[in-house]
């Protein structure tokens, strides 16, 4: 398949570029775009054909439901209700990286949902996205635009990698700011429930709702009858192809551990070092790349995805990353991090 590219500067956006976009999404095509969180693959995700092919072009497991994306307040037609809690936390945060779960309305065909009575739905802030929603004029079912158990895409030149050839249209953005996905959040259930953390943290949702709480199973390694309650979160994900370790605990302790497994494998094992601005300077060995500052957990996220995709170009065996704490922002780092790791930590 053609898959054209197009490049729009934020700042000074192309309408005409947009409006193509749209007519491909109008006509049942897949298009690439950014948002705030990671760049999202689209389709009208009223058309089940078109949704169909976001499944095939992904690789994705049919029973992994998508979110869909839309330009504005008025859902009504997507959903059977609107609890006052979920208009609160709408009012309060969107546009912006948090998806809602509400019981879905028969407008949104079975395989956007993978079977489901429910929906998630997100209004992104990003000002491309929410004009391509708006020229496409129907919501647009997005997950991110990876192929299946790859690190999301921040860039639009791992849209292009991962997608080339095989959808319509890449409309290329900046760098996504938030860099990991959106906050899941079940707003189906009473106390609300994180189905995944996000940027937008517990901390800030318990100012809406104080019982609110983090789904056990997604944090730690799972069980065979695990089943978190977004399918998404069993899948293997946001793995490079070399095996990834985390080592967690005292940062200098951690640092110590690191070099040496570095130091006992020297001899026969390429080794990749996920470090922070703080401990960079510490590995004599190794290739070693920062995440940022460790006071600034905001850089740290928004470059999580691309420090896990660039050692793929690299050629090591194993990488090991330091760990964050669980708090804030770091809750939705280490989420990634451990999945990337397939739960492998040691503790210093
Ligand atoms: O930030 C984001 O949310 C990005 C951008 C593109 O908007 N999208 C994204 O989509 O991360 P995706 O498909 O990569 O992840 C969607 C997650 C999956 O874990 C899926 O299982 C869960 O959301 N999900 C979607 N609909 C759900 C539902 N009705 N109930 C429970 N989980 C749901
Ligand atoms: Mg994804």
């Amino acid at each position: 398949m053609n898959t054209k590219i197009v490049k729009i500067d934020e700042n000074n956006i192309d309408q005409n570029m947009i409006n193509d976009a749209g007519t491909v999404i109008k006509q049942g095509g897949l298009v690439a775009f950014p948002t705030e969180t990671v760049y999202g693959l689209g389709a009208n995700a009223l058309d089940k054909i078109a949704v169909e092919k976001i499944f095939k072009a992904k690789g994705r497991p049919q029973d992994n439901p998508l979110i869909v994306h839309v330009a504005s307040l008025n859902i009504e037609h997507l959903v059977k209700e609107i609890p006052d809690i979920a208009k609160e936390i709408m009012n309060k945060y969107w546009p912006g990286p948090i998806t809602l779960i509400f019981n879905k309305s028969d407008l949104i065909p079975s395989i956007t949902s993978a079977g489901l009575d429910t929906v998630g739905i997100r209004m992104p802030s990003n000002i491309i996205a929410k004009k391509l929603i708006e020229a496409s004029g129907t919501p647009i079912a997005a997950p991110s635009a990876n192929i299946s158990g790859r690190p999301s895409p921040t860039e639009v030149e791992s849209c292009i990698e991962d997608l080339f050839g095989k959808i319509d249209y890449i409309l290329g953005g900046n760098k996504s700011k938030v860099g990991v996905e959106s906050t899941i959040v079940d707003c189906t259930c009473t106390p609300l429930c994180i189905l995944r953390p996000g940027v937008i943290t517990v901390e800030m949702l318990r100012e809406i709702d104080p019982n609110i709480y983090i789904d056990k199973s997604i944090m730690s390694k799972p069980k065979d009858d695990f089943k978190p309650k977004a399918p998404g979160m069993k899948y293997r994900h946001y793995a490079p192809k070399s095996p990834v370790k985390i080592i967690s605990g005292d940062l200098e302790k951690t640092v110590a551990k690191i070099n040496e497994i570095v130091q006992t494998n020297m001899g026969n094992k390429k080794i990749g070092i996920i470090a922070t601005d703080e401990t960079k300077s510490k590995y004599p060995y190794g290739t070693v790349v920062s995440l940022g500052n460790r006071n600034k957990l905001e850089d740290v996220a928004s470059n999580l995805f691309e420090v896990l995709r660039g050692f793929d170009s690299i050629d090591v065996d194993l990488i090991l990353s330091e760990a964050f704490e669980e708090k804030g922002i770091g809750v939705a780092i280490m989420n990634r991090l451990k999945k990337s790791a397939g739960f492998d930590i040691i503790k210093v």
